[in-house]
């Protein structure tokens, strides 16, 4: 593994602390009292122009006058003195500053955060902060926070963008027995951010397992990017905090509108590996696993238990979990044949009845675990019985587990009085992952299969890109050139053809008769529909007529469209009315792209018609993807059912809507002028018969033209 570029900053023969109070109880005589008392191994400099001495280290007014060379700043004076300091440090040739202080961009003064940045870039100095709490690093035993002075070391590698909660995580973790091999806090995100600390992390040989506490990114592509690589070798697990709708901010079109930045964090993070967990207590049941178990060798779990209704609740969370139950029932039956009490059952879960003593447990978990062929992981459930002791079962369990040697995962819950607490916390100590809820130990088994399966699915390469791209992009400069944002209608239709999506025949007219004359040459049923770029909700204003019949219906229609969106839209320009063939049948589907702020473009498919905002049953993707993940798309909604032949109906065309949203996901990757694209709706017909864009629109993003 190659050096980390942090490691200086990480590993420093030398710490320098500005602003080194003398009084305790102020967070800069707070953070010497950490660093000095955690044993850190380097020099420290406390820094202060008014003291001798700060905690037995020799004090100086300035880090210019220090006689050595420094290779890490804190920083923790007032906001107005920190450009001055961060230039000395540059000065000074001091490579890594941690700026503690608040009072910069997170009350709005973005130009004096600017600055300090700058000073830093003048040296080619690298900031953490502003507004941290600094970090703990197991690599260099540096506690320079100012959060509690007992960080338990350990395996776990903790990136926070919150600080308050940050501080707190370091005696959680002593709570929970979990130690860490590194606690960072972001702040504002200035200069270093969670991608150069995950990338850090990949290479620091101390930590296992890497938690990420998000509120927000800029950098998501490059998280992504880096992300993918590092899950191969560590897991990664992350809250995002913000998963209110609140985020999603208003929009012309349907795709904008549904992509609250939620969503596009759940894809994103999926698509790259980052397992997301939805609080603290899962995230550090996750990482309780992931820290300590080896990777399965294959899907299938077994579960033994003492109480059957355990077993249901366990079977239940595997469901949900995404956890596979072994059900080779012929395999079972000879696995465990005279080794269950007559009246247990040897169906999974493997029920050895409430009368099972340690004895059973050993001689069944042996089996399982020295079983080479169909049992991959093994959840090992216990309910505390009267005359049972939980403690020496746990060690029984600990033992058996070392002598088989099976290297696979193997997760315990126990339910009970005081003496499980003891069990339990005897089985985590040993690095055998324990819970007091089975939902939790089969949640955090999934979390394990759920990396399992990432890092052993195959990347799809994206695959040929059959469009002519050159005239797409002509079409979106002249539009940009004539000032407008939104494309005609016509535009977008040339779009969609060379995209080689199928469109209704249609034609543009300007008359009744022309209508006619149209839809006579196209047959019945048909459509019409305004053509106004001042209207982009046509049904809304009245502007969309179905089921055309005959001649005497298109003159009615005509006459309902012009009245409707005059009244509505009076200061519209109404270029026309366009006539199309009426396609019949098929499931009405969304297709669109749209630009999230730390993601760039993005792509979803969803179930289409007036309901489309309400019920929000849609799945997202950054963009592009290849087909495979497009056809996971259209599985990924909750009315999939409905495409692969839901009572009785015949099956959709789900290959060609995968078709529909991989092209898009493709054309919004390389237009990237295009702030949004709806395909509204995209009829999905019967299998075999494709699908067919109705309607489309695609707007432009403001400035235009800059790169995500
Ligand atoms: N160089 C060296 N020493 C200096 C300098 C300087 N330029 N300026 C001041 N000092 C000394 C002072 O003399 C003082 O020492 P003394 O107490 O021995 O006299 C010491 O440095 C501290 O200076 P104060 O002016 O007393 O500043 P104070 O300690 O009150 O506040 C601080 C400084 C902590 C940086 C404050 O401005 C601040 O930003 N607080 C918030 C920090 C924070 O919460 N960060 C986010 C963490 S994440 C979370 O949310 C938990």
């Amino acid at each position: 593994m190659k050096a980390s570029p942090l490691d200086r900053m990480f590993s420093p023969r030398s710490v320098a602390v500005i602003g080194a109070s003398r009084t305790p109880g102020k967070i800069g005589n707070t953070l010497v009292r950490n660093i000095v008392s955690y044993g850190f191994k380097g020099e420290v400099y406390p820094i202060n122009p008014n003291a001798e001495d700060v905690y037995g280290k020799k004090a100086y007014p300035s880090v210019s006058e220090v006689p050595c060379e420094i290779d890490l700043a804190v920083v923790a004076v007032p906001a107005p003195c920190v450009r001055a300091e961060v230039e000395n440090c540059g000065r000074k040739g001091i490579k890594f500053i941690v700026v503690i202080s608040s009072g910069f961009k997170e009350i709005g003064k973005r130009k004096e955060e600017a600055e300090v940045l700058q000073a830093a870039r003048k040296y080619g100095s690298r900031i953490l902060g502003p507004n941290v709490f600094g970090f703990f690093s197991r690599a260099s035993d540096l506690n320079c926070t100012f959060g509690p002075a007992e960080v338990a070391k350990g395996n776990i590698a903790i990136i926070t963008q919150s600080g308050a909660l940050g501080i707190a995580l370091i005696g959680k973790t002593i709570e929970e027995r979990i130690g860490l091999s590194g606690i960072v806090s972001l702040g504002n995100k200035s200069d270093l951010s969670e991608v150069e600390l995950i990338q850090h992390f990949d290479s620091d040989p101390h930590t296992k397992v890497i938690f990420l506490y998000l509120e927000g990114t800029k950098r998501g592509r490059d998280l992504m990017a880096v992300a993918r690589k590092v899950v191969r070798r560590k897991p990664i697990v992350a809250i995002k905090s913000g998963s209110s709708q609140k985020g999603a901010r208003a929009a012309a079109s349907h795709t904008g509108s549904l992509a609250g930045s939620d969503a596009i964090f759940d894809a994103a993070f999926k698509q790259c590996g980052i397992l997301r967990a939805s609080d603290l207590d899962e995230a550090f049941n996750w990482i309780r696993v992931l820290a300590t178990q080896p990777q399965p060798k294959g899907e299938r779990t077994l579960i033994i238990t003492n109480a059957g209704g355990m077993g249901v609740l366990a079977t239940d969370a595997c469901e949900r979990s995404e956890v596979t139950l072994l059900d080779d029932q012929p395999y079972l039956d000879k696995l465990f044949e005279g080794q269950i009490l007559p009246f247990g059952s040897t169906k999974n879960p493997v029920d050895m009845t409430g009368q099972a003593r340690d004895a059973d447990y050993e001689r069944v978990m042996r089996i399982g675990l020295s079983d080479k062929k169909v049992v991959h992981s093994i959840l090992s459930l216990y309910c505390e019985t009267v005359d049972a002791n939980s403690l020496n079962l746990a060690k029984t369990m600990d033992r058996v587990i070392a002598e088989t040697g099976a290297g696979k995962p193997c997760i315990f819950s126990m339910i009970g009085g005081g003496t499980v607490k003891g069990a339990i916390d005897f089985l985590n100590d040993s690095g055998h992952p324990a819970y007091p809820n089975p939902v939790d130990a089969v949640s955090s088994l999934g979390a394990l299969y759920q990396r399992w399966r990432f890092i052993n699915k195959t990347e799809e390469p994206l695959g040929d890109f059959e469009c002519d791209v050159e005239s797409a992009r002509l079409l979106v400069k002249k539009a940009r050139a004539e000032g407008r944002v939104q494309l005609y209608a016509q535009e977008v239709a040339e779009i969609v053809s060379l995209l080689g999506l199928r469109q209704p025949r249609n034609k543009v007219c300007r008359t009744v008769a022309e209508c006619v004359s149209a839809a006579e040459e196209m047959g019945y049923p048909v459509v019409l529909k305004v053509v106004s770029k001042d209207i982009i909700h046509k049904t809304e204003a009245g502007g969309v007529k179905l089921d055309i019949d005959d001649a005497r219906e298109v003159a009615t229609a005509f006459e309902a469209i012009m009245t409707s969106c005059k009244q509505r839209y009076p200061e519209a320009t109404i270029q026309g009315i366009l006539v199309s063939e009426q396609v019949r049948g098929g499931v009405e589907t969304i297709v669109g792209g749209s630009t999230d702020p730390a993601f760039g473009h993005v792509v979803m498919f969803g179930m289409g018609g007036i309901y489309v905002e309400v019920l929000k049953d849609v799945s997202f993707r950054v963009a592009p993807v290849p087909e495979n993940e497009a056809r996971a798309m259209v599985r990924g909604i909750r009315s999939a059912p409905i495409f692969y032949g839901a009572r009785g109906e015949p099956p959709k065309d789900v290959e060609s809507a995968a078709s529909a949203i991989y092209k898009v996901g493709r054309l919004m990757d390389v237009l990237t002028d295009v702030l949004e694209m709806d395909l509204n709706p995209l009829m999905v017909l019967d299998a075999g018969k494709g699908c067919v864009v109705l309607d489309a629109r695609i707007t432009l993003k403001d400035e235009g033209g800059e790169e995500q």
